[in-house]
Formats: C-alpha cells, structure tokens, sequence
C-alpha cells in the first residue's frame, strides 16, 4: 500500500499501460481519477478499480484543449481535495516516413503527445505549487531519444520533446518539491505496438527475433516502472528517463 490515500490522475487510462497503470495504483490504496476522450472505457477502468477495492472517478477530457485539461485538474481537486501524483500518458502514434508525413497526421502526434503533455504539467503543477508538491511522471517512448525507427518520425519528434521538456521542468521545479520524471517504454502488450497490418503472432515472432528479451513487454510491467519511479522510494530521482525496453536500445 504504497499509495495509501495519495490522489493520483492518470491520462489515457481507457487503455492499455494508463489503464493497467492506473489499477495498479488503485491496488496500492490510491484514490485514481482516470482521463481520457471516449466516457465508455473510462468507466470500465473506474469498474475495474472498484471490483479491486479500489476509490475511482472518471472525467473525459481531451489534452490538447487547455480548457479541458485545466478542467481535468480542478475536477480531480474537487473530488478527492488534492493531486498528488500524475501520470501524463495519452498518447497516439502515427506512421510515415520523413518525406511523406501527412500533415494532419504530424499535428495531432506533435499535438496529443508534446502538447498534451505540457498543457497537463502546466495545469498539474500550478496546483502542485499551492499544495506544496508532487509528483509527475511523463510517458515518453524508447522511440525519439533512444532509438529511431524508419516510419515512426512524427512519433519520434514528439516523444524526443517530451523527454527534454520532462528534464526541463525537473530542474525548473525540483526547489519546490515537485519531482518529475519520464519513462520510456519499448514495444508493450496493446495495439500501438502492432506494425500495419500485424497480428498478436507475428509480432511475438518480430520481437522474437528483434528484442534481446525475445518478447513483448506486458502492462503490468510497464505499470511496476511507473509506480515505483511514482513512490517516495524514488525520492532522489529527478529528471530521470526510465528505458524499459526488453534491451532494445542497450
Ligand atoms: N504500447 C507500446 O508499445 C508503447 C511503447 C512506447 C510508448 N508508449 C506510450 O505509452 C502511452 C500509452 O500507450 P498505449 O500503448 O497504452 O496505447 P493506447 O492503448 O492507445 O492508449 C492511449 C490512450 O491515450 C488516450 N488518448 C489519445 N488521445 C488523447 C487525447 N487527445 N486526450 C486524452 N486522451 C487521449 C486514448 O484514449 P481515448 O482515445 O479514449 O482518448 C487511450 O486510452 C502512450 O503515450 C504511448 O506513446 C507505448
């Protein structure tokens, strides 16, 4: 129960690593509030959280819209009267290669992925700031500062900005006791990790083949990084980018 009564919003916890990570929270005592577009995952997340014993609240927000976002951090305050922790981890990817990204596909990936994540830290910490502290953990990717992958350079622009943007705003807030961090996973169990076109199987025989760890990573590993980079065991642990990658970029 390292999370006993702290108050911790996660994004994109509809799905995937924000969903596995936000129940992963609620197992350890955290009252979660989950956000997302789309209302109807959110509630199966909020049910989830619950069946486990779990305090869970969903609001739909969308990162990219300020207002949404400034929302978001107000409703979670009104829920449980604090934010503690945030996990910022909504995020798409997009596919093309350097000379023929698709423009709206490089403005919704710079959007939801660098944008959402410094709308989310801007309205997180002003509270934080009034409330004495906390903690935000930003979900970058092992593609942009780690490694590059041919395709994926819309993606990797914008991961890449969220691990400066993260170190920045470390050593920008770390006086005043917020401590902020990034992680960066390589290919996990949802359908991001799918290449166009490929099943479960084919990429269990990719990443066979490709990762030193000869598979794909599952949510609940993703979740374990994040939740630990979260506690006070990490409390000297600023600016870091936790690679949790299989070996991939070793
Ligand atoms: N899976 C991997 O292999 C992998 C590897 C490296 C990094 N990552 C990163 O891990 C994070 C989670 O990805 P995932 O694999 O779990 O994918 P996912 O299942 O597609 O989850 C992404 C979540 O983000 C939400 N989202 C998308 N746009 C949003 C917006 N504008 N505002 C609010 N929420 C939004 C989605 O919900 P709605 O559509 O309902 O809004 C969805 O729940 C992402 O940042 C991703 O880049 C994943």
């Amino acid at each position: 129960m390292r999370f006993a009564d702290k108050v911790v919003l996660v994004t994109g916890a509809g799905s995937g690593i924000g969903r596995a990570t936000a129940l992963a929270f609620a197992r350890e005592g955290a009252r979660i509030v989950v956000a997302g577009r789309n209302r109807e995952p959110l509630a199966q997340t909020v049910k989830l959280a619950e069946e486990a014993g779990g305090t869970a609240t969903a609001v739909t927000a969308d990162v990219t819209r300020a207002a949404d976002v400034e929302r978001l951090v107000a409703e979670t305050v009104a829920a449980y009267g604090a934010l503690d922790i945030a996990v910022n981890n909504a995020g798409v990817l997009t596919m093309g290669r350097a000379g023929e990204i698709d423009e709206a596909d490089w403005a919704r990936t710079l959007a939801v992925n660098t944008t959402g994540v410094m709308l989310s830290m801007k309205y997180e910490i002003a509270h934080m700031l009034t409330a004495g502290g906390g903690v935000i953990v930003n979900v970058s990717s092992q593609i942009g500062a780690h490694k590059r992958i041919p395709g994926t350079g819309a993606y990797a622009a914008s991961k890449a900005a969220v691990t400066a943007l993260t170190r920045t705003a470390a050593l920008e807030y770390i006086r005043e006791g917020i401590r902020i961090n990034a992680v960066s996973p390589g290919p996990h169990d949802t359908t991001m990790s799918l290449r166009p076109g490929e099943t479960e199987a084919d990429r269990a025989v990719r990443l066979g083949e490709q990762l030193p760890v000869g598979r794909v990573g599952a949510l609940e590993e993703a979740a374990s990084g994040i939740l630990w980079i979260a506690s006070a065991e990490a409390g000297f642990t600023v600016g870091h980018d936790l690679v949790m990658d299989g070996g991939s970029t070793i």
